[in-house]
């Protein structure tokens, strides 16, 4: 989590990226959810996350493929997600439904100072 998670943050991203994020529903719960937009070029996925007791039934599976479709329904090619390298359920989820890893990039990231 970071400042860009604060509830200021995460409706500026919704607001830029409409129809593009989701939620399940589980009876009133909320079982999981997901972030997703573009920047005109390229789809970005953030927070694909699942709560405990609703593991392994599909629930991101799912969650992922409503994203996907959004995103390329905007003529969006192809769409991107970080995932932590020690995050081994995570990667094998990645990997399970059809992702590739991408050991060919390294990611170069650059907090401007505050004001700037
Ligand atoms: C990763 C996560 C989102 C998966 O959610 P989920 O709803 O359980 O995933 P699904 O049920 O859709 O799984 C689809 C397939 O991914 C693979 N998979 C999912 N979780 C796995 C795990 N813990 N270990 C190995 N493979 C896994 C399986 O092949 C699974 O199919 P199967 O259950 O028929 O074998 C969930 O474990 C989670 O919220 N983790 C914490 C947050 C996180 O790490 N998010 C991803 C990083 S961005």
């Amino acid at each position: 989590m970071s400042g860009s998670d604060s509830v200021d943050g995460v409706a500026r991203f919704l607001a830029r990226n409409p129809g593009m994020s989701f939620v399940a529903d589980a009876e009133g719960m909320l079982a999981g959810c997901v972030l997703g937009g573009h920047d005109g070029r390229r789809g970005y996925l953030y927070h694909v996350s699942v709560s405990p007791q609703f593991r392994r039934r599909g629930v991101a599976r799912g969650l992922v493929a409503r994203t996907v479709a959004a995103i390329a329904a905007e003529g969006i090619e192809k769409i991107h997600i970080d995932v932590f390298a020690d995050n081994g359920a995570g990667l094998a989820f990645w990997r399970a439904i059809g992702w590739h890893d991408r050991d060919e990039l390294k990611r170069f990231s650059f907090t401007p100072p505050s004001g700037a």
